[in-house]
């Protein structure tokens, strides 16, 4: 029945993980897949979460459905979280989901339920889901200029020019913070531009937020959405919690929408919960049930928040390091963006033969896009990554 399908393009990342998982020599760097990863290479599961399975193992009171809009309680807490400031004359409602993904799938098919013919731009480069969850759901794709592969820096120009062709036929995807893959930061400077433009243009931006408390805080890296939500009448928000709360494989998110029409938004949260009906009808339960004891227990939230700021600050000393010895490897400051990137996840200016190079010959795994994700690095490792990336490509 199904033998005439086309296969599907292979996945890069598992294979990577896999390989990487067996090689077993000891200067071995794996910087492949998406997760947080302390220094002994384990994405451990945060004390909070922990403290809070364990209280809701006693008090939990049922596993029952909870419907396709989620759990209320759950999605006020999110919301709190996402959006720390009050959007004066918005109104924002959001239903639960199975994760980040499946949020960005349901508001892009409600996207695609109103307005077909809309066309989604993704910054270029952009998450590898992205392009595929827009084309699956049969909406056009095209890329705006983000990074120039050269200096790895933000191509400015060429950006904001882009966005000043769109209209209100477009939608736009914004990475809030952390962007995947490239690290690359926009200061408020450029998110009040982009807001202006958003304003004036009238395309829809969707902001995807995977990684709130990675970069630069959690109110700091809400900062992104505040401008935007300020600016435009309406926009989307796909939120996960599978990396501030370590709750990967729990499948803990939340979609929203925010509008200056109130009969807009409650319509629209109606139409995403009757999206989910077909997708998974009601999403799974207990990471959020998790989610929403820490964020309502004082000292739960604070030890959450604390433990939130370790793995921030360990990223950012990771960042400074791993710059400062490619500084002293190569003699150049051709790295420095490292430092200045921010979250998981850097790019390095290299081919994808290069990369392959770097595995076979160095035991250093990134992507062939020359992702790599700073949290694989330990601190004992930087300089093994530092001289294996110079010997490379220099
Ligand atoms: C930018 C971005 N959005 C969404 C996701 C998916 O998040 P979730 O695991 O909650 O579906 C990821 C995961 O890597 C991501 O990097």
């Amino acid at each position: 029945m199904f033998e005439h399908l086309p296969l599907p393009s292979p996945d890069e990342i598992v294979p990577l993980m896999i390989r990487a998982s067996k090689d077993i020599r000891a200067e071995k760097i794996d910087m492949t897949v998406g997760v947080y990863r302390n220094d002994m290479g384990q994405t451990p599961i945060m004390k909070a979460v922990r403290e809070a399975d364990k209280y809701l193992s006693v008090h939990r009171k049922t596993k029952c459905y909870v419907g396709p809009l989620g759990d209320a309680d759950f999605v006020a807490s999110v919301k709190r979280l996402a959006f720390p400031k009050k959007i004066q004359s918005k109104f924002i409602r959001g239903i639960q989901t199975p994760g980040g993904s499946s949020a960005l799938s349901l508001i892009l098919n409600l996207v695609k339920k109103a307005q077909p013919d809309m066309k989604v731009w993704i910054s270029d480069p952009s998450y590898a889901n992205h392009g595929p969850t827009i084309t699956s759901i049969g909406l056009g794709l095209a890329k705006y200029p983000f990074l120039n592969r050269e200096t790895m820096m933000l191509r400015p120009t060429s950006l904001m020019e882009t966005l000043n062709c769109l209209g209100p036929s477009d939608a736009v995807l914004f990475h809030g913070s952390c962007h995947n893959p490239s690290g690359l930061k926009l200061s408020e400077d450029y998110w009040h531009k982009i807001a202006g433009i958003a304003r004036e243009k009238g395309f829809y931006p969707i902001i995807d937020t995977a990684y709130q408390g990675l970069g630069d805080g959690l109110t700091e890296d809400a900062e992104g959405l505040m401008i935007m939500a300020e600016s435009v009448d309406n926009l989307a928000l796909s939120f996960s919690c599978s990396k501030n709360f370590g709750l990967y494989n729990d499948r803990v998110g939340c979609a929203f929408l925010m509008s200056s029409s109130e009969q807009e938004v409650d319509q629209g949260q109606l139409q995403l919960a009757s999206l989910a009906r077909p997708a998974h009808w009601v999403p799974p339960q207990n990471g959020a049930e998790i989610v929403k004891h820490i964020l309502s227990t004082p000292q739960l939230k604070t030890m959450w928040l604390e433990e939130l700021n370790t793995m921030n600050n360990r990223l950012i000393r990771l960042r400074e390091k791993l710059a400062d010895a490619l500084r002293i490897e190569t003699g150049t400051k051709t790295y420095d963006f490292i430092a200045e990137n921010s979250g998981m996840y850097s790019m390095l200016p290299a081919t994808a033969v290069q990369m392959e190079t770097l595995r076979k010959d160095y035991a250093v795994y990134g992507l062939d896009d020359g992702r790599i994700n700073i949290a694989g690095l330990g601190m004992n490792k930087i300089s093994h990554a530092a001289k294996s990336i110079a010997a490379v490509l220099l």
